[in-house]
């Protein structure tokens, strides 16, 4: 996709299947309407940003927009973004100011066609058609260009609409990394590769490259193939370092060397574009998507003379294994019992303080008919929207179950499996029937829908 759905933690899911095609012809944005409730301007950081019909941003999200987890040092975000930055010590930190930003910054200034899923109000936050929550990180790439910084390292707070279960959250983390050079410098490129590659050969690692520059993933015109080929060594030779540091102590610890994939992938900002991959706990773990950045991008953020590669890393994901954290919704207690866990530049694994029983509720009803006229096209992030802003973070999962559709009429039904639980203290039977019978109440109101 455009965005690697590897960046959000864990659980792949349906972006990811378009991740490395490039959006050509492709579906078109969804045109989901999730229109939020409220009837007042959103008014934030002194700022007024009337409604419009893309307005999709609930009260959930909207408090989360100043909980900066990145920029408290005791929590595992924190930590981890701590450790990459003195992994990559010559490289400057950049914290964006808001995660508030324009169509145009967030999409268009990227390469995003104007018919990109990701720009679908399905699978972003609006608030208004000329304003989103930032998606991902990549989105302040020109601007820090523009200050001139040729190796940095940018952490924010990112925004997605999703499903719901214990490996996705609306809100994440992402780390933008990025090294670019004058073309005076590209001549001591092979020098640093090869004082990188002699490093690495010492690890116990073992390096599956399966990608390869094709017309589908090529160099890019503009650049001599020499030098886009010692940009990319360097990108893979940087990267795989820093995953090394990062796993390399758990992974190697029974013996067995830490094993990396590249493979190709597609970015509208990148070319070569990959992805990265380790093998962790029997499986092949999505972390981060790269590439050469796009000589037009560089030339429109006023450094036509400079060119060099970037990677987006998603931080919750590394976290959770690193750190052995179980749920998402962890990194977002209150609780002083999980924060108390943890001390600054070190990776410890989490305790967990207690398991609290789960509650669930099944329900099913009919999707309302979307080729009937002025019927909205269901969505099940929709439908996920009002179960957390109702729910909160006591909903865990949001799981279908069943579907069929009626033989005679047509008519479609679902059957959704809804998992509550606390991550902090036991909940009663009465509170999450109050819950459920909103969650039923919203749906049946702002989507259409049928309880069968
Ligand atoms: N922004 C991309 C994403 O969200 C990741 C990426 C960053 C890819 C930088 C290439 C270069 O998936």
């Amino acid at each position: 996709m455009m965005f690697l759905r590897s960046l959000q933690p864990i659980a792949s899911c349906s972006r990811s299947a378009s991740r490395i095609l490039p959006p050509v012809a492709a579906r078109g944005p969804r045109l989901t309407r999730f229109v939020t409730t409220r009837t007042t301007p959103y008014h934030i950081n002194g700022q007024t940003y009337p409604l419009d019909d893309h307005s999709n941003v609930p009260p959930t999200i909207l408090a989360k927009l100043d909980r900066n987890l990145h920029l408290n040092p005791s929590h595992p975000i924190s930590i981890l973004r701590s450790i990459i930055e003195s992994h990559f010590s010559t490289f400057t930190p950049v914290t964006p100011s808001s995660p508030i930003l324009t169509v145009t910054q967030n999409f268009d200034d990227l390469g995003f066609t104007p018919d990109h899923p990701g720009r679908a109000l399905s699978d972003s936050y609006y608030l208004n058609k000329n304003h989103v929550l930032r998606t991902h990180t990549s989105a302040h790439e020109i601007e820090t260009y523009q200050k001139g910084l040729n190796q940095w390292l940018l952490t924010a707070d990112v925004y997605r609409r999703d499903e719901i279960d214990s490996s996705h959250y609306p809100v994440f983390h992402q780390m933008e990394g990025a090294s670019v050079w004058p073309s005076s410098e590209l001549y001591k490129l092979p020098q640093m590769n090869a004082e990188l590659a002699s490093k690495l050969a010492e690890c116990p690692l073992i390096i599956e490259d399966t990608s390869s520059i094709s017309p589908e993933n090529p160099y890019q015109k503009s650049h001599d193939p020499e030098h886009a080929a010692q940009i990319t060594q360097h990108l893979k030779h940087s990267l795989n370092s820093l995953i090394f540091r990062l796993f390399g102590p758990i992974a190697t610890k029974d013996g067995e060397p830490l094993r990396i994939r590249w493979i190709d992938a597609y970015f509208p900002f990148t070319s070569p574009s990959f992805e990265v991959e380790v093998w962790w706990d029997g499986d092949w773990l999505e972390l981060l998507g790269s590439g050469v950045m796009q000589q037009p991008l560089l030339n429109r953020a006023g450094v036509p003379d400079k060119s060099g590669w970037a990677f987006g890393l998603g931080l919750e994901r590394l976290c959770m294994v690193l750190f052995s954290i179980p749920d998402i919704r962890l990194f977002w207690t209150e609780d002083p019992r999980f924060i108390s866990q943890f001390t600054p530049g070190q990776i410890t694994p989490f305790k967990p303080y207690s398991k609290y029983p789960p509650v669930t509720r099944d329900v099913s009803f009919w999707i309302p008919d979307a080729s009937k006229k002025g019927v909205t096209q269901w969505h099940e992030n929709d439908y996920c929207e009002i179960v957390r802003d109702v729910a909160g973070d006591l909903v865990e999962t949001v799981q279908l179950i069943d579907e069929f559709t009626h033989p005679k009429t047509g008519r479609r039904s679902k059957t959704y499996r809804l998992t509550y639980r606390s991550m902090d203290r036991n909940l009663l039977n009465d509170e999450i029937s109050g819950l459920q019978s909103e969650v039923e109440r919203r749906t049946i109101s702002e989507m259409g829908i049928e309880i069968r």
